[in-house]
């Protein structure tokens, strides 16, 4: 009997260890541990890396909360800052390879200068600009409408693939499937056959690319990988207890994400978390 109780015992000790060192976010089976990159910010939404000089690019509600403010934080240095010159900034794109940085407006489009750390205006449109996104070329949604439009032959033009359908956010893979969002999920235009696919009921709010071209994208609840190869949507990370604002992957690899006030990076720990993963698959 005092046998069978000692060992009840230390059954539910180690039970509750186990249970103890895996609390948090686990990431490839690996706990994580959350730094706050930012904290105070209100709604950051629409982070965009430029992997170049290790700039994070965001947009984030100012006080009032009808106003939005697009602002930078340099991960090297820490270094902070709102970016003058645009009408209330709210989205971001970095073309990797120019190591150019765009960022939307009410008013259309704009550049980052690193040197004066303003925006100018390109006189390219007069959109409300809801997401702006680089793959080869930029590409913007704009709001209220969902129409999603793309740079080409020297102009902006509706892209043509999304012509027929609304369109919040979107991101194009290496072979030119257009994944696409609005308020009925996640959808990818094939280029193959031309076909529209429903992926799943994902409550989109941000895309982006790592410094590799792999697609991430955030929900509320957490960080979700897109496999282009095996078309499988992959649950990176279940964040609860916090609503995720949107995503950005650092230059190694670690998850960036935004919660209703602050921008938190994930980094591993020693502690390994087998994890059950959920994934999707789609066609
Ligand atoms: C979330 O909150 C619940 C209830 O307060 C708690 O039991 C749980 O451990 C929390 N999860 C994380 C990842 O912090
Ligand atoms: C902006 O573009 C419009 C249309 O292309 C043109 O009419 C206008 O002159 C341009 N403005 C400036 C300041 O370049
Ligand atoms: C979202 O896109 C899909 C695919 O094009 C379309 O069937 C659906 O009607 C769209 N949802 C809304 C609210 O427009």
């Amino acid at each position: 009997m005092r046998l069978l109780m000692i060992l009840l015992l230390s059954v539910s000790i180690k039970a509750r260890h186990i249970e103890k060192e895996c609390k948090g976010i686990v990431v490839n089976d690996i706990l994580q541990k959350e730094e706050i990159l930012k904290a105070h910010v209100i709604s950051p939404y629409q982070l965009a890396m430029d992997y170049d000089t290790n700039t994070l690019f965001f947009s984030y509600s100012t006080e009032d909360s009808s106003v939005f403010q697009s602002a930078y934080l340099n991960l090297k240095t820490n270094e902070f800052g709102n970016i003058p010159g645009i009408a209330g900034g709210f989205a971001n794109a970095v073309d990797n390879k120019k190591n150019t940085v765009y960022l939307g407006g009410r008013d259309g489009i704009y550049e980052f200068n690193y040197n004066t750390k303003t925006a100018q205006r390109l006189n390219v449109t007069d959109d409300n600009i809801w997401q702006l996104i680089y793959k080869d070329k930029l590409y913007y949604s704009k709001y209220p409408e969902e129409h999603a439009y793309v740079f080409q032959n020297g102009k902006f033009q509706r892209v043509p693939e999304l012509i027929n359908t609304r369109a919040m956010l979107l991101c194009v893979d290496d072979y030119n499937n257009i994944y696409f969002s609005n308020s009925s999920g996640l959808f990818i235009h094939k280029k193959s056959n031309d076909a529209v696919n429903h992926i799943g009921d994902f409550n989109v709010n941000g895309f982006t690319y790592d410094v590799h071209g792999d697609i991430y994208f955030s929900t509320p609840d957490g960080i979700f990988s897109i496999d282009v190869a095996k078309k499988e949507v992959k649950n990176v990370a279940k964040i609860e207890n916090v609503s995720v604002y949107g995503v950005a992957i650092d230059i190694t690899g670690n998850i960036i994400y935004a919660s209703e006030d602050s921008i938190i990076r994930l980094k591993p720990t020693e502690k390994i978390c087998p994890t059950d993963v959920a994934t999707v698959t789609f066609y």
